[in-house]
Order: C-alpha cells, then sequence, then structure tokens
C-alpha cells in the first residue's frame, strides 16, 4: 500500500486520549506563573513565557526546560518540585507553589509527549537508550481505528517512538493510544 499520509494525519493519530489534557496544564500555568511568565502580561522573567505558542515552542523541545517524554530532563518541573527555601524554585520565596496533585499531573502531561493542542505534535529526540531504527516499516493502528505506516525507534517512558513514513519525523507515540494490538507489536519489537 503506498502511504498518502498527511501531516494533519499525524497530528490526528499522535495527538487526543491522554491522561492530562494540556487545558490542565495551561491553567495551572496561568494561576502560578503567568503572573511572571507571561507575553500577554509583559513579563518573561529569565526570558521564560508559558502563554504563547511560539514561546511554548522555545520550552518544549529537546534541551528545552520541558524535555517531551522526559520529565527527569524537565527543568521546568524539577525547580517546580524544590523546597521553599531553595533560591532555584518555582514559583519563588515559597508564594503558591503547585501542589502535589498539581506537579503529578505536570509530570504526566510530560511524560506523556507534552502536547499543547496546537500545531504539531512536538517532535522527539530518541534518548540513548532507544534502539536505533531496525529499518523496517511496518503498520500500527490507533486505539480509534487509524492506521500509520511508521519505522519502530524504541520505548520511551509509556511511549513508542515512531519513524513517519511520510515525513520520516520521529514522535513519540503514548502506548496507551495504540490499539491493543500495536502495543504488543511495540514491546515485542527490538
Ligand atoms: C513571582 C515571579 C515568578 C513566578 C510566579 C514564577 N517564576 Fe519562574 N522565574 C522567575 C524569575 C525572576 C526567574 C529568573 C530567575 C533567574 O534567572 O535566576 C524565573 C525563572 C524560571 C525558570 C528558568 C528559566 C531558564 O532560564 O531556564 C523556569 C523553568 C521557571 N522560572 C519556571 C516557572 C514556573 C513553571 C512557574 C509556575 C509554576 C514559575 N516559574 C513562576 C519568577 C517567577
Amino acid at each position: 500500500m503506498k502511504s498518502l499520509v498527511s501531516a494533519a494525519f499525524i497530528v490526528a493519530f499522535t495527538h487526543a486520549a491522554y491522561a492530562v489534557e494540556y487545558a490542565q496544564i495551561k491553567s495551572i500555568f496561568s494561576q502560578k506563573c503567568y503572573a511572571c511568565h507571561a507575553v500577554s502580561k509583559g513579563k518573561t522573567k529569565g526570558d521564560l513565557a508559558l502563554d504563547t505558542p511560539e514561546k511554548l515552542a522555545e520550552v518544549i523541545k529537546p534541551g528545552g526546560q520541558i524535555v517531551p517524554g522526559d520529565p527527569a530532563k524537565s527543568s521546568l518541573l524539577t525547580s517546580c518540585k524544590l523546597p521553599d527555601d531553595d533560591d532555584d524554585s518555582m514559583p519563588p520565596k515559597g508564594k503558591n507553589r503547585l501542589t502535589p496533585a498539581e506537579i503529578t499531573a505536570l509530570e504526566t502531561w510530560i511524560k506523556e509527549g507534552a502536547f499543547t493542542g496546537s500545531g504539531p505534535a512536538p517532535m522527539v529526540a530518541p534518548t540513548a537508550a532507544a534502539a536505533p531504527a531496525a529499518g523496517a516499516v511496518q503498520s500500527w493502528t490507533s486505539n480509534d481505528g487509524k492506521a500509520i505506516q511508521a519505522t519502530f525507534m524504541g520505548l520511551q517512558g509509556d511511549g513508542v517512538l515512531l519513524k513517519m513514513a511520510a515525513n520520516n519525523e520521529v514522535f513519540l507515540v503514548p502506548l496507551a493510544r495504540l490499539s491493543a494490538e500495536s502495543q504488543a507489536q511495540a514491546k515485542s519489537a527490538k
């Protein structure tokens, strides 16, 4: 079968059905971070803003303060978890800190790929642990019946790294997003 898959279709395949949706994260950012980190408020302390798609794209990327699929490497999450008296804690000075439930939501959202729901799903850099591409393009199906052709690149957290045959870009697709059959395919792939 010839692959005629559009970028929009890839987004549809990789998006949706997450445990934590961006709306929930946006609400946390808005209540606890926008006062100092929003273009709309004219405040971008530390040159960081969390409200516009352009500014979020600078933050959410491999090597950024939010690394899609990798909470441990995401300095933004780390700074939210620091104790109140740590100089690098965010928000600073123990004021309006995140609740444990908000920390968990942020962590889960990052683990699931840190999708913001606008623009393309972020591409991810495979970690060293991820297996090199085996080269074989396989068919993958989502839990709502969409199918895509992609090469298995490895497992990362609760997601699978797939290189889309249509455009050779690598996406982190949450395992929960895949059909049971494709989840088994991912887990048995080498
Ligand atoms: C009262 C103001 C204030 C609030 C509220 C605040 N921050 Fe900050 N933030 C700062 C300042 C000031 C800096 C720059 C600190 C520095 O450079 O030493 C900063 C820096 C940062 C950085 C480091 C940027 C870099 O260079 O990598 C991150 C990440 C960050 N904040 C995340 C957050 C998050 C997430 C929230 C909300 C949960 C938040 N901040 C809320 C004032 C604030």
